[in-house]
C-alpha cells in the first residue's frame, strides 16, 4: 500500500476496530488485493494483531493475498453453465495457463476465477475476460481466444 493509499484510509476512518472489513476492502480495491506490507500497516493502525486480521480477512472469499494478474478471466460455474460445461471450459484454462483458480499466472499476465453468475445464463457457458463476456464458449473457442490474444501481443 502506498503512503497516499494509506493517508486516504486514515481520512476516511476513524481507526476503530469495528471498521477492519471495510478498511481490508478499501485497500483492496486501490491495491487490487492486501500485501503484507498493507496488513502489517493495518494491524499497527487499528491495533488488531495481523493473526486476527489474516484469519478474519481469509474467511471472506473476496479478498486477495497475491498480486492480480494484469487479466481477469471469470470463469462462470452457475447452474446454467455449470449444466453446458463451464467446469471443463475452467479445467482447460487451468491446463493452458497453468494457473489455479484465485492466482495468478506465472508471467503475471491473467488472473483466472471462478464466478457464480455472470448474468447472461442463456448463453451459457460463459466466461469474461476483463469487461468483455463470452457467451456460448467451448474448449475449441477458449484455446482460440487464448492464442489470439497472444498473436495480437507478439504483433
Ligand atoms: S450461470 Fe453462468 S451466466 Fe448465469
Amino acid at each position: 500500500m502506498t503512503n497516499q493509499v494509506f493517508s486516504d484510509v486514515v481520512r476516511e476512518f476513524k481507526g476503530d476496530p469495528s471498521e477492519l472489513i471495510p478498511v481490508l476492502q478499501r485497500v483492496q480495491a486501490a491495491d487490487g488485493y492486501l500485501s503484507s506490507d498493507s496488513l502489517t500497516r493495518i494491524s499497527r493502525w487499528l491495533r488488531i494483531s495481523e493473526n486476527e486480521i489474516y484469519g478474519v480477512a481469509t474467511f471472506f472469499a473476496q479478498f486477495r493475498f497475491t498480486q492480480p494478474g494484469e487479466h481477469i478471466i471469470k470463469v462462470c460455474l452457475g447452474t446454467a453453465c455449470h449444466v453446458k460445461g463451464g467446469e471443463q471450459i475452467l479445467e482447460v484454462l487451468k491446463r493452458r495457463l497453468d494457473v489455479q483458480p484465485g492466482r495468478a499466472t506465472a508471467d503475471g499476465k491473467y488472473q483466472l476465477e471462478r464466478v457464480a453468475c455472470l448474468g447472461c445464463c442463456a448463453l451459457a457457458p460463459v466466461l469474461s475476460i476483463d469487461e468483455k463476456v463470452y457467451g456460448e464458449t467451448s474448449v475449441l473457442r477458449v484455446h482460440q481466444m487464448i492464442e489470439e490474444r497472444e498473436n495480437r501481443e507478439n504483433a
